[in-house]
C-alpha cells in the first residue's frame, strides 16, 4: 500500500474546504463550513467541514472523514485512487501499486491482457477478428474493454516465460490448469475492478459447438464472480451522470449497447444477480433498468433480481424485449434508436411483476402477491413504501393491516434509535480527541484499564499506539451513536484549554482510584481485616482531600 507518512502528508497539505467547494456550495458558520449534504437529500444543511481538523461530517446521513474519504464517497473511488488523485493535485509522487496485496496476480493479469489483445491484432488472431466482425462489434469503438483473442495453439505460457514470470503465478491467476492454458480459440473479455485493473477473464468460444460457450476465469483471490459486474468500470461515469444503470445479461449485449452510445450498462457474469452486485450498482445509480433476454429465462432472471435491487434501495424498472430477442440481436436487427425508445417505455417493477405472472391460476396469483409484499416490505423510503402498500391493497383488494402483518421479515423502517447521553468516559474521550496538543497529560495519567467501556478502551489503546487524532479512523467500529457524538465534539467545539483538560483527566483518574479503594474497603470489611481497613480508609481520605483541592481551583 501507500506509506502512512505519504498519506498524512497528503491530508495535511490538502485544503479540504477548497476541495469540497468544487462539489458543494459551502457557507461559513463560525469556524466551520456548512452545506446541504451531497450524499443524501435534505432541506436543512447538516453537512459540516472543519478546516482545522481537516474533516467533514454529515449529521444527517453520518458520512464523514478526511479529504480522502470525501473523494472516495463522492467520486466512487477506492482508497488508493482517491489518494492518487489528491497527490496529483499537490504534485506529490506516489507509487500506489507498491505493496499492493496480490500485486503478482494483478501483474500476471495485466500481462495476459496485453498478450490476448495484441494477439487479436496480429495474423495469428485472424479467427478472432473475423468473429468480432461477424458479431458487428467495432473494436475501435469499444477500445476501453481491451478485447483479445486466445489462439488455438496457446502461447501465453511462452509469452510469460519471456517476461520472467513463473508458471505457478499463472496457476494462481487462474489462467493455467494442470499445465494447460485454459483459454484457447476464444474471444477474450478482460474483466476489470473499479480501479480499472484486470482481475479475470471471460472467453467466448469462436466455434458455436465449443463447450462451454462461455468460459470465465475460476475464482482467484482477486476474482469473485458474485462481487463484480462486467462493464461497471467503463460505465460508472455515465451511470452517475444519468443516475440510471441498464442491466443486461451478456457480454455482447453490453458491447452492442456501448458502441451504440448507450454507455451506462453493466452485466452480471453469467450467474443470477447477487446481493453484492446490487449494492455495487446502487453506489452509482438511483434507478436500474433491467434489460434481459425476451424469453422465459430472461423474465425469471428479472423477477429474481428485482427483490435484491429493491433491497439495495434503487428504483427498479424492467424493459421487455420481444420473445426470442436479446439486446444484442435487437440492436442488430432494429437499431439502437428503437432500443432507446423501448428503454424509455420500461415498466416499474410492480407492473412488470403483475404482467409477467399468469393470473389464471389462483396459486400463482397468491405466490405473486406474497412476493410483492415481501419486496415492498424492504423499501426504506417511507413515502415510496406507503404508496406501494396502498397500491397492493387497492389492486388486489387486501386490507392494509393484513398486508403489513404478512411482511414477516420487514426491516426497520428508519426508526431513529433514542439517543442516550454520553457517559463520563465517553465525554472524556471526546475531549481528548478534540485536543491533541494536550495529549501528553492524558498519557501520563491514564492507562487503558482506567476505562470501563470496551469500545473506549480499544479506542484509547489505538490512540496510545499511533497518536493519530483521526476521529474517522479511531471511531471506526464503535456504535453509531458514540461515533456521531465524537464527530460533533471534534467539529463543533473548541479544544479544552490545558488547565481544564488536566483537571478533567485528574478528576476522572481520581474517581477510578476512589472506586478501587472502596472495593478494597468492602473486601477488608468482609474479611474482618481491621489493619487493612484502616489503611484503605486513610488512603480514601487523602484522595478526597486531593479531589477537593482540584475542585476549588
Ligand atoms: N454465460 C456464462 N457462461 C455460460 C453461458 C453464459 O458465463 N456457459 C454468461 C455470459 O456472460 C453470456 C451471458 O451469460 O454473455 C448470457 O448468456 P447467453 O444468453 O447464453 O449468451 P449470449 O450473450 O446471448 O451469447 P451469444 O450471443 O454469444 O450466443
Ligand atoms: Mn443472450
Amino acid at each position: 500500500m501507500i506509506e502512512q507518512e505519504k498519506i498524512q502528508e497528503i491530508n495535511r497539505q490538502t485544503d479540504i474546504v477548497a476541495l469540497i467547494s468544487q462539489y458543494v456550495t459551502l457557507r461559513k458558520v463560525g469556524k466551520n463550513y456548512r452545506a446541504l449534504c451531497p450524499f443524501h437529500a435534505e432541506k436543512n444543511p447538516s453537512f459540516y467541514v472543519n478546516p482545522d481538523k481537516r474533516i467533514f461530517y454529515c449529521f444527517g446521513c453520518k458520512k464523514g472523514g478526511s479529504a480522502i474519504n470525501f473523494l472516495m464517497e463522492y467520486e466512487k473511488l477506492d482508497f488508493p485512487d482517491a489518494v492518487r488523485r489528491l497527490a496529483k493535485n499537490l504534485g506529490i509522487e506516489i507509487d500506489t501499486t507498491k505493496g499492493l496485496k496480490y500485486k503478482d496476480i494483478y501483474d500476471v493479469n495485466e500481462f495476459a491482457c496485453q498478450f490476448y489483445s495484441s494477439t487479436l491484432t496480429r495474423a495469428i488472431g485472424k479467427r478472432g477478428q473475423n468473429y468480432i466482425r461477424e458479431r458487428n462489434i467495432d473494436v475501435n469503438r469499444v477500445r476501453e474493454f481491451r478485447l483479445g483473442y486466445a489462439p488455438t495453439s496457446g502461447g501465453l505460457v511462452t509469452f510469460m516465460r519471456q517476461k520472467g514470470i513463473a508458471i505457478d503465478k499463472l496457476h494462481r491467476a487462474g489462467l493455467v490448469s494442470q499445465n494447460h492454458e485454459i483459454f484457447r480459440d476464444r474471444l477474450i473479455f478482460p474483466i476489470f475492478n473499479l480501479s480499472g485493473r484486470v482481475i479475470g477473464f471471460g472467453g467466448r468460444g469462436i466455434d458455436d459447438y465449443i463447450q462451454p460457450k462461455y468460459l470465465n476465469s475460476p475464482e482467484t483471490p482477486l476474482f469473485k464472480k458474485g462481487g463484480v459486474l462486467y462493464g461497471l468500470y467503463q460505465a460508472k461515469e455515465s451511470m452517475r451522470k444519468k443516475a440510471e444503470a441498464i442491466l443486461v445479461e451478456g457480454y455482447f449485449d453490453l458491447l452492442s449497447l456501448f458502441q451504440s452510445g448507450i454507455m451506462n450498462v453493466c452485466a452480471p457474469l453469467g450467474t443470477s444477480l447477487t446481493e453484492k452486485q446490487s449494492m455495487l450498482i446502487s453506489r452509482f445509480a438511483k434507478r436500474v433498468n433491467i434489460l434481459f433476454d425476451g424469453d422465459l429465462s430472461g423474465i425469471k432472471a428479472a423477477l429474481r433480481s428485482i427483490g435484491l435491487l429493491i433491497d439495495a434501495q434503487v428504483d427498479v424498472y424492467v424493459t421487455s424485449l420481444p420473445k426470442g430477442l436479446d439486446p444484442d440481436t435487437f440492436i442488430n436487427q432494429r437499431g439502437a434508436a428503437e432500443l432507446n425508445d423501448l428503454l424509455g417505455s420500461a415498466s416499474d417493477f410492480f407492473h412488470f411483476y403483475r404482467k409477467s405472472v399468469k393470473t389464471d391460476s389462483m396459486e400463482q396469483e397468491i405466490a405473486l402477491i406474497k412476493d410483492l409484499i415481501q419486496i415492498v416490505g424492504n423499501i426504506q423510503d417511507p413515502i415510496k413504501y406507503d404508496r406501494y402498500l396502498k397500491y397492493i391493497s387497492h389492486v388486489f383488494d387486501i386490507p392494509l393491516e393484513r398486508i403489513e402483518k404478512a411482511m414477516v421479515q420487514k426491516k426497520d423502517v428508519q426508526t431513529p434509535t433514542p439517543k442516550r447521553p454520553l457517559s463520563t468516559e465517553e465525554k472524556l474521550m471526546a475531549m481528548i480527541l478534540n485536543a491533541s496538543e494536550h495529549f501528553h497529560h492524558a498519557k501520563d495519567i491514564l492507562s487503558p484499564e482506567d476505562f470501563g467501556q470496551e469500545n473506549i478502551v480499544r479506542l484509547y489503546k489505538k490512540l496510545l499506539k499511533d497518536e493519530k487524532f483521526d476521529v474517522y479512523e479511531l471511531s471506526n467500529g464503535v456504535d453509531e451513536r458514540l461515533r456521531e457524538k465524537l464527530f460533533a465534539v471534534v467539529i463543533k467545539e473548541e479544544p479544552v484549554p490545558e488547565q481544564a483538560y488536566l483537571e478533567s483527566v485528574m478528576r476522572f483518574k481520581n474517581r477510578v482510584v476512589e472506586k478501587r479503594i472502596r472495593q478494597k474497603i468492602t473486601e477488608a470489611r468482609k474479611n474482618g481485616d481491621e489493619k487493612a481497613l484502616a489503611n484503605y480508609q486513610k488512603e480514601l481520605n487523602d484522595l478526597k482531600r486531593k479531589m477537593l483541592n482540584i475542585k476549588s481551583h
